[in-house]
């Protein structure tokens, strides 16, 4: 029978697991579209967090961030356009409602432009397109909200795939989004981290991307940035 590794803290910059969940409970939820692996998020938080600091997730999804901090005794703040739990609250992320300098953490796992459909909310980044650049703009909102809730000295972690759809161009939204994340913050870390989706090894999927010549994507990016604004006089 299979069973599952015990969690350790990964040192090098590529990150693989081979379940979405750890331990013997779901963290967040598997069957909902885009759930983040637990693993990434309790690796960073066991990094860069530590017991009572204050987490927040801007787009929480299934809650994967919050149980992850339940676990390792860090309180979660979680929002989302459509929340599904009672302990996420609603907001967009682009403008949330807390104070500046009070989170210790930002973990986000943001809409891959149009890669998901989430909701059919007007508002959703899931419904923006990168060729128009609409989708860049809109992230640069929260990338500036997540600086101005985080303290001083304190990191974000943003998890993200490049997006390809056949016959469209090829979108590099994890370079695009360094690039704008590096304009607020200090570049740490880029780690790759494998993605196990079982439905890309089903054949017809296999078979499309070999005929028509273009790949799966077979990683995400874990882009890692620190706030630094220096001494305060
Ligand atoms: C990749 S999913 C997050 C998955 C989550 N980390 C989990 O493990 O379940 C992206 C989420 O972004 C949310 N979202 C999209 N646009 C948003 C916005 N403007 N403000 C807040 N949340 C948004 C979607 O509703 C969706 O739940």
């Amino acid at each position: 029978m299979f069973r599952k590794p015990d969690l350790e803290i990964l040192t090098t910059t590529l990150w693989e697991y081979p379940s979405q969940h750890y331990g013997s409970k779901m963290q967040g939820n598997q069957d909902y579209r885009g759930a983040t692996p637990s693993y990434v998020i309790w690796n960073l938080l066991k990094r860069y967090t530590r017991e009572g600091d204050t987490v927040l997730d801007p787009m929480c999804g299934s809650g994967t961030t919050i149980d992850v901090c339940a676990d390792l005794k860090r309180k979660a703040i979680g929002f989302d356009l459509r929340p599904i739990r009672v302990d996420i609250q609603q907001a967009d992320a682009r403008f949330l409602p807390i104070k500046k300098e009070t989170v210790d953490f930002v973990f986000m796992d943001p809409p891959y432009s149009t890669h998901l459909e989430y909701s059919d909310d007007t508002r959703c980044l899931g419904k923006l397109d990168t060729r128009d650049g609409s989708y860049y703009e809109a992230m640069e909102k929260v990338f500036g909200e997540m600086f101005r809730v985080l303290k001083d000295r304190r990191y974000v972690a943003v998890y993200v795939s490049d997006s390809f759809k056949k016959g469209k161009p090829f979108s590099a939204i994890g370079f695009e989004l360094y690039a704008r994340l590096s304009k607020l913050f200090r570049p740490v870390d880029i780690v790759a981290v494998v993605r196990h989706n079982k439905t890309l090894k089903r054949n017809h999927w296999h078979t499309s991307a070999v005929d028509g010549n273009y790949f799966l994507r077979g990683f995400n990016y874990l882009l890692i940035f620190k706030k630094e604004i220096g001494p305060k006089h």
